[in-house]
């Protein structure tokens, strides 16, 4: 027997649907449901439309009725493409360290940076990893974040990096929002690799990347590329081998210094992140390929850096996503809906262009076409924000919490 819910009335439901995956977008381009309703059935939304409508055809549909009493405002869940939340300790010493006056580069080359992590990482036990990536997803899923992508890349071994994709395939089982999975053994060399750039990357590639498939751990493989990580002509191979084997690629591309969007357009990624250093010629090149553009406004603000210049690249129609890159170094707030709102003032972004880039378009970004909209088919992972006014989310800057979360159908924050 199918389970059906009617909630609602909504003062407004916000679809997210009919528009492009690609280019600019202005707030009169979303639809806007007033007085709405919607009825899941099991994980899936069945209808969306007008309270009235829906509620008519839920009568014949036997449905449990939840009803909404106050002011609320209803949106898809939100989709964090980008995040690093598996790693042990802390590196609040590095953020010191950065804001009197030391560089991202220069405390990575003085023994902090992402080695420390990976030491604290390596250091902390499969349960331990297992409860980390539990509450952060919580915490997140507290913000209205349904969806997460997690990446390895503090283990940087084939056994290290395994505990760490173990880690999260057991968190699977246990978080209520969504976790995906990413391989980024290719975050920098290890420092107790006695091989050169290449032949680590050969080892992975030859050792890791035949586990990954066999026991279904992930189905993406990311790489560092820049300065003190890996090199465009270094990762070649490895990502030939990736893409041989059925991966999809994702690059951490230009944060510093360009190189990375050109391999990630080259090798067709699904998408290239960062971005803060892409000039004309790079933003010309994203925007014309299938690779979504995902600015990481956390980085920015954690490391006092400019923000990928997600205005120009809308403008010249690539497809933008927004991400928090929550990780212990360079972005420890992990607040998707602070650091999207805050990168909106800097760059001069619509309400829609912001929250597309958490909902749908990020959704293309981890090729999940089942999220990101509210419609018919679609999982049920809705947000309702006790506010009668969509704009107020973007407003307030993350501070207006979501009343109600929904995940596949399930209430999973109340
Ligand atoms: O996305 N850029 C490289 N990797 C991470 C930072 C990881 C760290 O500093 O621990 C990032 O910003
Ligand atoms: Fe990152």
């Amino acid at each position: 027997m199918k389970k059906y819910t009617l909630i609602g009335p909504f003062k407004q439901i916000l679809t997210m649907g009919g528009l492009p995956l690609k280019g600019a977008l202005l707030d009169q381009q979303l639809t806007i449901i007033e007085n709405g309703g919607i009825i899941i059935v099991d994980e899936k939304i069945y209808a969306v439309g007008p309270y009235a409508q829906v509620s008519e055809e839920a009568n014949n549909l036997n449905a449990e009725n939840l009803l909404i009493l106050s002011e609320m405002i209803c949106i898809p869940g939100f989709i964090d493409t980008h995040t690093h939340i598996c790693f042990g300790g802390s590196r609040a010493n590095d953020y010191a360290l950065r804001n009197s006056g030391k560089t991202y580069l220069e405390i990575a080359k003085s023994g902090g940076g992402i080695w420390d992590t990976v030491t604290q990482t390596r250091k902390a036990s499969t349960p331990e990893l297992i409860s980390l990536i539990t509450e952060r997803a919580e915490r997140h899923i507290n913000h209205g974040v349904t969806t997460i992508e997690v990446k390895s890349g503090y283990g940087l071994s084939v056994q290290e990096e395994l505990k760490m994709l173990r880690a999260m395939a057991s968190a699977r089982e246990e978080c209520k929002s969504d976790l995906v999975p990413t391989c980024l053994a290719a975050h920098m060399v290890p420092k107790d690799n006695n091989g050169t750039a290449d032949d680590y990357l050969l080892e992975i590639s030859t050792e890791l990347f035949p586990i990954l498939k066999k026991e279904r751990l992930t189905q993406r493989i990311d790489a560092f590329i820049e300065e003190g990580a890996f090199s465009p002509t270094s990762i070649a191979p490895y990502f030939d081998r990736a893409k041989e084997m059925g991966f999809d690629i994702t690059v951490h591309a230009d944060q510093f210094s360009t190189g990375g969007s050109a391999v990630a357009v080259k090798y067709n990624a699904i998408s290239a992140d960062h971005l803060e250093a892409s000039g004309e010629k790079e933003i010309q090149l994203l925007a014309k390929s299938n690779t979504i553009a995902t600015a990481l406004p956390g980085a920015s603000i954690g490391l006092g850096c400019n923000y990928t210049p997600a205005r120009k690249l809308l403008d010249a129609g690539a497809a933008v996503a927004i991400a928090s890159d929550w990780n212990p170094g360079s972005a420890p707030m992990g607040n998707l809906l602070t650091q999207a709102a805050i990168l909106g003032t800097f760059e001069k972004l619509t309400n829609a262009e912001v929250l597309a880039g958490i909902t749908y378009r990020a959704a293309a970004a981890l090729g999940l076409r089942d999220r990101g909209k509210i419609e018919t088919g679609l999982l049920a992972d809705l947000i309702a924000f006790p506010t009668g006014n969509y704009k107020e989310i973007l407003y307030q800057q993350g501070m207006l919490l979501p009343s109600l979360v929904w995940k596949k159908g399930r209430l999973a924050v109340e």
